[in-house]
């Protein structure tokens, strides 16, 4: 348990004392139900002579029920007994006072063999965010303030400080909590507890393997083994799994790799909301036509280097703008499914909107998880559509803080070759600049409509997605894509080919031919607008002339010496007028 190591040496070193537990709070630690149970049976807690444990809403509690009498004695206060609730009537509820209590408990100590002074007290405060929310202070209430100030004052006391009294804050969210208690000049220390890590989860799933193992004492795992379980489990919390395991176990079926993942979709979707969800992209690049220089790029930028562990090759965020319709997204969830590795989408609008208020602690949620999942590819959908951006002054700087979060996290280099982000959208232009820098989506790969050879291939993709029998001979397959105009989308010849199909079908044929394509392509109209816009849109985002293909590399350059050729014809009409 690595997080506690840290408590222990930095509290060893007398770097801290006060610490600020966050994240994965609730979850199993070392088959001990909660982490605040963990922490009153470390040593650095266990072995106090008094454990004081606090939230708003139960009050003053001590696990140790002998502790209440040893503090009231040492305070010299007498109290009444505690009421059949387990309410502890004669100690103060209300936080600002209780908290006065619990400082005094803090400075108790006792003197050791060796003539030092050593605290008796260790404290756990729950639902820190309750006591000190973040919020501006201007707005807060004179008690919430107080109690603000007294955290504060603990992490800073002279006497406390040199003492030691260890003092647990636990919440979930950081952003939760008031900024002043997370900042580095508070002498807190934030201390996060994660997702379990692999092997982790690898020891856990064979201890509930053996737990729930059926009566010949085998485990209850069909088609999976403990370590391919471990390796799907990413992003889930051990609670989660002791959950599949129970379910599996009361509805007497075996633990599958279709019930993990049907598990995991449901646990990610009900903990992070709509916001991150887990794809399991059925699709790969044999189910993608065209596209050659797109996928050579993933093959040999991120597939392959994510699979090697050629961590500097890969890049940081790879946008792809591009017409609607083009197959972006098909696209993005292939290359997740080629790479074999994690892959969820985050849907940034839905921070926006969904959460007003708490969409930092959401973001700052999903962006953990993410982690957790690593290494993983995050494909951002129609990201211009997110509503980010520095300069959003409606929203008291909420968008600007989300936007900033969420660019830190895009640039963490530490997450190179971890984390994919994959941007995908039609309007590039509206997004913000600084989002496409280098070191956020620093590979701007626009996907543009298909050429005539490429539109042939995405007939046959289609025909084989839908499993419609096409008897179309080569030479009829490329005149039907010629046939179709420049600026054809996937989707469009997706629609006609259906078409098609429909056609061939009502003219009792079992196979498309190539008089039921001519007739579609007579009556189908294209739907997609914009095209030849989206398309510049995408060309003037490339900043590399290497991830076009060769017909719109052409076109670009072209664009180039029209453009000098303006600017230089432009400088010849002023000389003449300097004449
Ligand atoms: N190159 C392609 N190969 C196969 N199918 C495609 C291709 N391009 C588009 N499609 C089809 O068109 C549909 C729309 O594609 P989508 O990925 O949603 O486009 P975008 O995200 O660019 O708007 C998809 O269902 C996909 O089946
Ligand atoms: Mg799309």
């Amino acid at each position: 348990m690595k997080w506690i190591q840290e408590i222990y040496k930095k509290w060893h070193a007398s770097i801290a004392h006060v610490f600020l537990l966050h994240f994965n709070v609730s979850d199993t630690v070392d088959s001990i139900d909660s982490t605040v149970e963990f922490l009153r049976k470390s040593p650095l807690v266990a072995d106090r002579e008094i454990i004081i444990c606090y939230n708003r809403s139960a009050g003053i509690s001590f696990p140790i029920p002998e502790h209440r009498k040893v503090l009231l004695d040492e305070l010299g206060l007498k109290g009444s007994d505690i009421n059949p609730l387990g309410i502890d009537e004669a100690l103060p509820r209300d936080p600002v006072a209780a908290l006065i209590l619990i400082e005094a408990a803090l400075r108790l100590f006792f003197v050791d063999s060796d003539g030092e002074s050593k605290p008796k007290t260790a404290v756990i405060i729950d639902y820190a965010e309750t006591l000190a929310p973040a919020a501006e202070l201007a707005q807060m209430s004179p008690g919430d303030r107080t109690v603000l100030t007294t955290l504060l004052r603990w992490a800073r006391d002279s006497q406390i400080a040199e003492l030691g009294s260890p003092v647990f804050l636990v919440t979930e969210n950081l952003s939760d909590i008031h900024p002043a208690l997370r900042s580095a000049s508070s002498r807190i220390e934030a201390v996060q507890v994660p997702l379990p890590a692999q092997e982790d989860r690898q020891r856990f799933i064979e201890a509930l393997a053996a737990k729930y193992a059926l009566e010949d004492g085998s485990a209850n795992l069909k088609d999976i083994t403990v370590t391919q379980m471990a390796r799907l489990t990413a992003g889930l919390k051990k609670l989660h799994l002791e959950d599949i395991f129970l379910r599996a176990d009361t509805d007497e079926v075996p633990v599958t790799p279709e019930l993990v993942k049907e598990r995991k979709k449901d646990i990610i979707s009900s903990e992070y909301g709509d916001v991150l969800q887990i794809i399991d992209p059925e699709v790969d690049f044999s189910d993608i036509g065209g596209m050659r220089h797109i996928k050579e790029f993933f093959l040999k930028n991120v597939i392959r280097p994510l699979r090697e562990g050629n961590l500097k090759r890969c890049p940081m965020g790879i946008l792809l703008p591009g017409p609607a319709g083009t197959g972006k997204t098909v696209l993005g969830e292939a290359v997740a499914k080629e790479s074999g590795i994690n892959c969820c989408s985050l849907n940034l609008a839905k921070i926006m909107d969904k959460w007003v208020g708490s969409s930092e602690a959401n973001l700052e949620k999903a962006l953990k998880c993410v982690e957790a999942l690593s290494p993983a590819i995050v494909l951002v959908d129609e990201i211009d559509q997110a509503g980010l951006s520095r300069d959003n002054s409606g929203d008291s700087g909420v968008s600007n803080r989300l936007f900033k979060r969420l660019l830190e996290f895009m640039s963490d280099t530490r997450h190179r070759g971890r984390v994919v982000f994959i941007g995908l959208t039609n309007r590039p232009d509206k997004m913000d600049a600084a989002l496409k820098r280098p070191g956020r989506f620093d590979k701007k790969l626009p996907v543009l409509p298909p050429d005539a050879e490429e539109r042939a291939d995405i007939y046959r993709v289609i025909c084989k997605k839908y499993s419609i029998a096409c008897s179309l001979s080569e030479e009829e397959l490329q005149e039907a894509a010629e046939a179709t105009e420049e600026g054809y989308t996937g989707a469009e010849i997706e629609a006609l080919v259906l078409k098609a199909a429909e056609v061939a079908e009502d003219a009792g044929s079992e196979a498309i031919q190539a008089e039921h394509i001519r007739y579609a392509l007579d009556v189908y109209r294209p739907t997609t607008q914009s095209i030849e816009e989206m398309t510049s849109l995408a060309l003037e985002e490339c900043n590399d002339l290497e991830l076009l293909p060769p017909a719109y590399r052409q076109r670009l350059a072209e664009k180039r010496v029209r453009k000098l050729q303006v600017v230089g014809e432009s400088g010849q009409s002023r000389r003449k007028r300097n004449l």
